[in-house]
Order: C-alpha cells, then sequence, then structure tokens
C-alpha cells in the first residue's frame, strides 16, 4: 500500500488501511464551536474528565470567557482558546480528537434540513482546516444535518488526500439517550440497565430504533413500538417546541457528546468501544448510514451486523431509504459542485 496516497487507500476499503498502536497519552481535544449552546456545557463536561489532557475551545465569538471561567475548575485538563478564522491553526494543531457542534440550531417549524444552507459551509470550512492543521485527529460531527455534513466532511477530506473514513464519525448519540430514556420509562426499568441500538441517520424517519435488538427485552404491543420509535424520531422537535426559538437540544446532547468523546479517547487507548455512530459504511447499499460500530485505536475497527428486524423495523428500514439516500447526495453534490 505504500505507493498510494491516503484517498486511494481509503477507496480501497477500511481493512487495506493501516492500523494505528494505542496511544498512552492523554489526548488534546477541540471543541469547535466552544462557545454555543452545546459546546459550552460540552466543554465543562470535557474539562470535567479525567481521559482528557488538553482541551482547545474555538469560536468565532466569545471563547475567551469560556476558558477563563473554565480554567478555573480544579482538575488537570488544561484549557487554551481561539477565537476567529486566522487562529484556527492553534486550536487544531496537535488535536487528536475534534468535536464540531458549530453552526445554527433548529427554530419552531424548520426541519433540520432548512440548516443546511448555513451549516454546509461551516463544516466544509472548519473540516478543511482540519485537513491542514491535525490531519490525523478523529472528527466527531455534531452539526446539522448530520445527514449530510459528515458527507460534505468526507468530500473535503477525499479532496485534501487526509480521508481515512474509519476516524470520520457523526454523532448520533443523543439519538441511543433518548431510546434508552423513553424504553426505561416505558418497561419500568433503569435506564442505565437499558442499551437500544439506533440505526440509520440523523433527522426524523431516518432515525430508526431497534427496539426488538434492546436489552433488556422489550415487551411491548406493535402499537406501542410504533409510538415509542415515532417520539423517539421527534424527540428532537420537543425540545425545539419546548424552547420555543431559543434553540434545540443542548445539554442532552453535551452529555452524549461528552460520553461520545470519552469512547473515542478510550478506543485511541486501545480500549474496544461499542458506539452508535454514523459513518461511511457497506452495511447497506447506503453510502453512509447509522450502526453500532466497534473502535479502536485506528477509528472505527469493526460494523456489528444490523441483525433481524421486527416487521414495524423492517418497514423503517425501507422508509428512511430514499431520505437518506437524498441527504448524503446534497451533501456530496455540494463540495463536488459547489
Ligand atoms: P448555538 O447557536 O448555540 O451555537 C453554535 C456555535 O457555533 C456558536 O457559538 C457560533 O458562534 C459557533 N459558530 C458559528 N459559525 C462558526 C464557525 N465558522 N466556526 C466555529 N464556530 C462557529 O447552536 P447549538 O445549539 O450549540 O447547536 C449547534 C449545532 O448542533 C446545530 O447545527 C444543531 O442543529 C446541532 N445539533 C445536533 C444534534 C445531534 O444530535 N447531532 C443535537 C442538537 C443540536
Amino acid at each position: 500500500l505504500g505507493h498510494l496516497n491516503p484517498s486511494e487507500i481509503a477507496q480501497a476499503g477500511l481493512q487495506a488501511l493501516p492500523t494505528s498502536a494505542p496511544s498512552s497519552k492523554k489526548p488534546r481535544v477541540a471543541v469547535l464551536g466552544a462557545a454555543g449552546g452545546i459546546g459550552q456545557p460540552l466543554a465543562l463536561l470535557l474539562k470535567a474528565s479525567p481521559l482528557i489532557g488538553e482541551l482547545s475551545l474555538y469560536d468565532i465569538v466569545g471563547t475567551e470567557g469560556v476558558a477563563a471561567d473554565l480554567s478555573h475548575i480544579d482538575s488537570s485538563v488544561k484549557v487554551s482558546s481561539a477565537t476567529g478564522a486566522e487562529k484556527l491553526s492553534d486550536a487544531l494543531y496537535g488535536c487528536d480528537l475534534v468535536v464540531i457542534p458549530a453552526g445554527v440550531p433548529r427554530k419552531p417549524g424548520m426541519t433540520r434540513d432548512d440548516l443546511f444552507n448555513i451549516n454546509a459551509s461551516i463544516v466544509r470550512d472548519l473540516c478543511a482546516a482540519v485537513a491542514k492543521y491535525c490531519p490525523q485527529a478523529w472528527v466527531a460531527i455534531i452539526s446539522n444535518p448530520v445527514n449530510s455534513t459528515v458527507p460534505i466532511a468526507a468530500e473535503v477530506f477525499k479532496r485534501a488526500g487526509t480521508y481515512d473514513p474509519r476516524k470520520l464519525l457523526g454523532v448520533t448519540k443523543l439519538d441511543v439517550l433518548r431510546a434508552n430514556m423513553f424504553i426505561a420509562e416505558a418497561i419500568g426499568k433503569a435506564p442505565e440497565s437499558v442499551s437500544v441500538p439506533v440505526i440509520g441517520g440523523h433527522a426524523g424517519v431516518t432515525i430508526l430504533p431497534l427496539l426488538s435488538q434492546a436489552t433488556p427485552r422489550v415487551d411491548v404491543s406493535a402499537e406501542k413500538a410504533k409510538a415509542l420509535t415515532e417520539r423517539i424520531q421527534d424527540a428532537g422537535t420537543e425540545v425545539v417546541k419546548a424552547k420555543a426559538g431559543k434553540g434545540s437540544a443542548t445539554l442532552s446532547m453535551a452529555y452524549a457528546a461528552a460520553k461520545f468523546a470519552e469512547s473515542c479517547v478510550l478506543a485511541l487507548q486501545g480500549q474496544a468501544v461499542v458506539e452508535c455512530a454514523y459513518v461511511e459504511s457497506h452495511l447497506t447499499d447506503l453510502p453512509f448510514f447509522a450502526s453500532q460500530v466497534r473502535l479502536g485505536p485506528s477509528g472505527v475497527e469493526e460494523y456489528l451486523p444490523l441483525g433481524r428486524f421486527s416487521e414495524l423495523e423492517a418497514k423503517g428500514f425501507e422508509a428512511l431509504k430514499s431520505e437518506l439516500r437524498g441527504s448524503i447526495q446534497k451533501g456530496i453534490d455540494f463540495v463536488r459542485k459547489g
């Protein structure tokens, strides 16, 4: 493989890529969009994490205040800040993991796709900088519409010759948290003991919780399973409505992203961790798909099989394909034709 450039290696498939050795050093993690509704509580949780070495905060406004505030917390995590595009290189230099919650959130009545026009270029430009200043870093994308922003990031990295599909992860963990919580309530179990795989994508019907594969077993009527599935799919909108114009989920998202970032760090350090994430995938005929993946030092090291679907899930799977395919193509076209 020595004669292939990184994008050719990437195109050759995951197995063809060299694997990375575990790292013993506590990582440097960047949050891009760190002064925002998600960015601030996410930065707080990462500052409190024993797994993180350095926290690099970046935003186009207000980063210094967030960093000054966090830097008084008596944890060993070293906090630095950078504001504005000309300082982005400082923020990214030496990062092992870059978490991106930059961009605008939904207001009532908006779909995630309505955010495309603004967030697509934000993610494109931030990823171009990642390719330049920390091409080896793992990248976790929160900015919506995730179904399109992850393909955008992939295209940017391909162009730059730095694409490693194993290290580009769309964060869908909030869908898993919601599924766990709502199912726990429905079956009267502690949420901590419930685990529901969620596959597909991160918008409306593309969010497909697999209740039939939950642990512990979810024994509810088909009608109840349908109602729970729909609530999980619409949960983001519940928050958007309740916040009445003041944004979308921030605290639960920050919690989900912090847990996800910690999983990435553990994987980097050699621990096998299973997470649901929206990634380049060959499990279905869609080029990007969220599923359970096993993370290791090289990134995604194994795709867990989708398993058997219930009748409801099989219908849901068929129903999500055209929307997800369209969102993926929209992201790819944005970079290729833009
Ligand atoms: P927010 O508006 O409160 O914060 C966004 C931050 O990004 C702001 O501080 C803003 O200054 C910053 N920003 C804008 N352009 C930037 C750039 N070029 N570089 C760096 N920073 C930039 O929004 P919030 O609530 O934090 O949401 C952020 C994104 O996360 C939205 O796109 C939202 O839809 C998405 N989201 C994703 C979820 C998921 O499950 N993946 C769940 C909830 C929200």
